[in-house]
């Protein structure tokens, strides 16, 4: 499949729909959904039994017309299970823009891929996506991260799954995720140390979207991307608070034309109405303005 995003370096991930791939009338619909990405599920959504009609699903669906503007990802089974390995014989043939990997405790899960992936050739815009969701995912997930540094540097994001860590630890499910916040930290940090994009998880109540905007504004200010949603009625509340606000962007497009000024090339700091900006802004500001034009051109593209 054409990659939209290929020679893009930022890439909106605000808003990442999961649909069972089970599901065929929401397989139907996601080419009209406006969320910057689909995961498309054959783990922990689809019954044991129907695996492989899901990935007859997939397989029709990657030959019907190519995502345009979106990335797709195929989360697989763990590659330890027989489903796991047929799925990722799947990644391989419909090529999606990365392969979501579950519960991902170590770096060898994720060397163990991409060797599978180099050895079949596969191209290496297709890149790996690790859920962190166990224990032992967490308390590993610098070293998991610090595998982005292989030498074909697939991986690209992770995604936090709270269902199954609550689980796990018999943390409860509470409003503000209290105690779960400094777990959720430390995956930003380890995200951020290596290069990574790093993704909120789901929020089980779908109909609640007031509780659900609270949780997006929380995620957005820990650092996350964007969050991983289970109901299109998720993707324009998730847009909006992880999206670049019209302010932001105007304030960050001043920075850029204030330090582009001939008189600002010697400073490295400078007076804006009264506020100190650093020339490290800038890069900020660039980025900020980037994600900014791709959302704008793709709404362009879809209008
Ligand atoms: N992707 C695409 N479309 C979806 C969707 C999704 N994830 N979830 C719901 N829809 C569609 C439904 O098909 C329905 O369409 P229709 O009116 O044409 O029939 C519409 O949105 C309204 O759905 P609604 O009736 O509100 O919910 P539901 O009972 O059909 O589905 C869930 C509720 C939770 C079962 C469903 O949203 C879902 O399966 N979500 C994803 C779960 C998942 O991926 N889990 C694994 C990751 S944690
Ligand atoms: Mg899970």
């Amino acid at each position: 499949m054409t990659n939209f995003f290929e020679n893009i370096p930022v890439r909106p991930r605000r808003s990442l729909l999961s649909v069972p791939a089970i599901n065929v009338r929401a397989l139907e619909k996601i080419r009209d959904l406006d969320c910057d990405g689909v995961i498309l599920d054959l783990e922990d959504s689809v019954a044991p039994d129907v695996k492989g009609a899901a990935r007859e699903n997939l397989g029709r669906l990657f030959s019907d017309a190519p995502f345009v503007g979106r990335e797709i990802i195929i989360r697989i089974n763990p590659l330890s299970t027989p489903d796991g390995m047929e799925d990722l014989k799947l990644v391989l043939s419909c090529r999606p823009d990365a392969v979501l990997l579950p519960k991902v405790e170590q770096p060898a899960d994720i060397h163990d891929v991409a060797d599978l992936l180099a050895e079949a050739d596969a191209p290496q815009g297709l890149k790996i996506w690790a859920m962190i969701e166990t224990p032992l995912g967490v308390l590993n997930a610098a070293s998991i991260a610090d595998a982005a540094h292989t030498p074909d540097g697939r991986l690209a994001a992770f995604v936090l799954g709270l269902n199954d860590l609550r689980k796990e630890t018999r943390v409860p499910s509470v409003p503000g995720r209290t105690y779960l916040v400094p777990w959720m930290m430390q995956v930003v940090l380890a995200a951020r140390a290596y290069g990574l994009d790093v993704i909120d998880s789901v929020s089980n109540d779908f109909r609640d979207i007031a509780a659900f905007g609270t949780e997006c504004e929380q995620g957005h200010a820990m650092g996350f991307d964007g969050k991983m949603l289970i109901h299109p009625a998720q993707i324009e509340p998730a847009n909006r608070h992880f999206g670049p606000v019209e302010a932001a962007v105007a304030e960050a497009r001043a920075i850029i034309d204030a330090f582009a000024k001939p008189e600002s090339v010697e400073l490295n700091v400078i007076n804006m109405n009264g506020r100190m900006i650093e020339r490290l802004h800038v890069s900020q500001a660039e980025r900020l303005v980037a994600m900014a034009d791709i959302i704008a051109q793709r709404k362009a593209q879809k209008t």
